[in-house]
């Protein structure tokens, strides 16, 4: 059903770490709003879509959004309003094309996705469909199953989300063995309340990182990953494929340099970083490893995928970019086995629709993700489930903008209880 946007509309607003993000606003024929919250990162990849900050250091230390806002004010509703649009590609083409660059620079790849997420909220508005259900129409999506993933709460932060010594930057929960929605969110909670508990009477402080995960003072990563166990086993769940199993991403470009990778205050070779990652799997229930090798350690990315594919799902994030082209070379040369994917990486829905398929096509897994900086948009709880691919990542089970998107899950599945809970593989 096509579009018709009457006005396109922004306004500077703030993410969950205090730094200005956009808000976007489209009005449709018949007078209603479709809105969405543009997410930001901070451990970005070199290759994502470029956001527009205004570098205006009177105000936000520079971070405004303010050039971003008057694009959608501006170039972006002349182009939009006064048409009618008659699919999603057809705005996000558009959208690219005004723009003309590559990495989305010019508008702002933060302008762009504000706009291209609320026009899939103004298509679902029209057919009067659930966003999921209307994203599961799209010609991308054409034969895929929605289903409800598997959440996975980052409840340990470390590395550029918090002010400790870990340098891992996310260590996760996935209850796989849970038998619904509202069971996995349940152990979330109960694990994350353990947790702090565990730390407490550690002495060590329950003070929060980005995403809502504790960021306590460890050192080493496997430190994190026996607390983990400990809290998982003391709420009562087993630690496993039938219970609660662990994901990390190291977001491994923090912490290595042309000298190596630096873990507690030792240098590691790429190969002893692998031996490092081969240790902590078969001593812990990981089930998947985010970006453990920098984005372009090449070496290592072959030799990670070489000796872990077989066994655990290994994302690619930072060297992915969620680029369907860059993600079907690394398809091509055997690099991970899944990639992440996050809409604002990219840029537009479309290109992001078109990455989950490149994985399907190729045999990869695809993980949908939050940022570190969001807003309460749910916008990819639905994504995740319309997309089938089982796994999604959005922080904590705490803090208003992480709990959005899981019970947002909860709520389709209370309304749609014939989609299935649960990894693909
Ligand atoms: P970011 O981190 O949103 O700060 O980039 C998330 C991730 O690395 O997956
Ligand atoms: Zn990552």
């Amino acid at each position: 059903m096509a579009l018709t946007i009457t006005a396109a509309d922004a306004v500077e607003i703030l993410d969950s770490r205090a730094r200005p993000t956009l808000w976007v606003t489209l009005t449709l024929a018949d007078g209603s709003m479709v809105e969405t919250g543009v997410p930001a990162g901070a451990s970005t990849g070199g290759g994502e879509a470029v956001e527009l900050r205004d570098h205006d250091p009177q105000r936000f230390g520079g971070q405004g959004v303010l050039g971003a806002v008057a694009a959608v004010r501006g170039e972006i509703a002349e182009l939009l309003v006064g048409r009618t649009w008659p699919s999603q590609a057809e705005v996000d083409d558009a959208l690219c094309a005004l723009d003309g660059t590559d990495d989305k620079h010019r508008l702002g790849a933060n302008a762009i996705v504000g706009v291209s997420m609320a026009a899939a909220r103004g298509f679902a508005h029209q057919a009067g469909l659930p966003l999921y259900r209307s994203l599961a129409t799209l010609p991308l999506l054409d034969g895929v199953a929605p289903r409800i993933p598997v959440p996975h709460f980052n409840v340990v932060n470390g590395g550029a989300h918090a002010q400790n010594a870990l340098a891992f930057q996310e260590f996760m929960i996935a209850p796989v063995g849970a038998p619904s929605i509202a069971e996995a969110v349940r152990a979330g909670a109960e694990v994350y309340a353990a947790l702090r508990a565990r730390l407490h009477a550690a002495g060590m402080p329950t003070g929060l990182g980005d995403e809502g995960g504790f960021a306590p003072d460890l050192t080493e990563p496997e430190d994190a990953c026996a607390l983990l166990v400990d809290a998982i086993e003391s709420a009562g769940y087993r630690p496993g494929p039938d219970g609660v199993m662990l994901a990390m991403d190291p977001a491994a470009n923090g912490f290595h340099d042309a000298q190596g990778y630096s873990v507690g205050g030792r240098r590691l070779s790429s190969s002893e970083m692998v031996d490092r990652y081969q240790g902590m799997v078969e001593r812990f229930p990981i089930r998947l490893l985010e970006d453990g090798v920098a984005e372009d350690d090449d070496a290592g990315w072959r030799e990670l995928t070489a000796r872990l594919g077989g066994r655990i799902e290994l994302v690619g994030d930072d060297n992915f970019t969620t680029n369907p082209a860059v993600i079907r070379q690394g398809i091509a040369d055997g690099i991970a086995n899944a990639a992440l994917i996050k809409v604002n990486q990219i840029g537009t829905v479309t290109q992001t629709l078109e990455a989950l398929a490149v994985c399907r096509q190729g045999g990869y897994g695809a993980f949908v993700s939050h940022r570190s900086g969001e807003t309460p948009d749910d916008f990819i709880a639905d994504l995740a489930v319309a997309s089938g691919c089982g796994q999604l990542k959005t922080g904590a089970p705490a803090r208003g903008e992480r709990v959005a998107k899981y019970n947002r899950l909860v709520l389709i599945s209370h309304r749609d209880p014939q989609i299935p809970y649960g990894l693909t593989r």
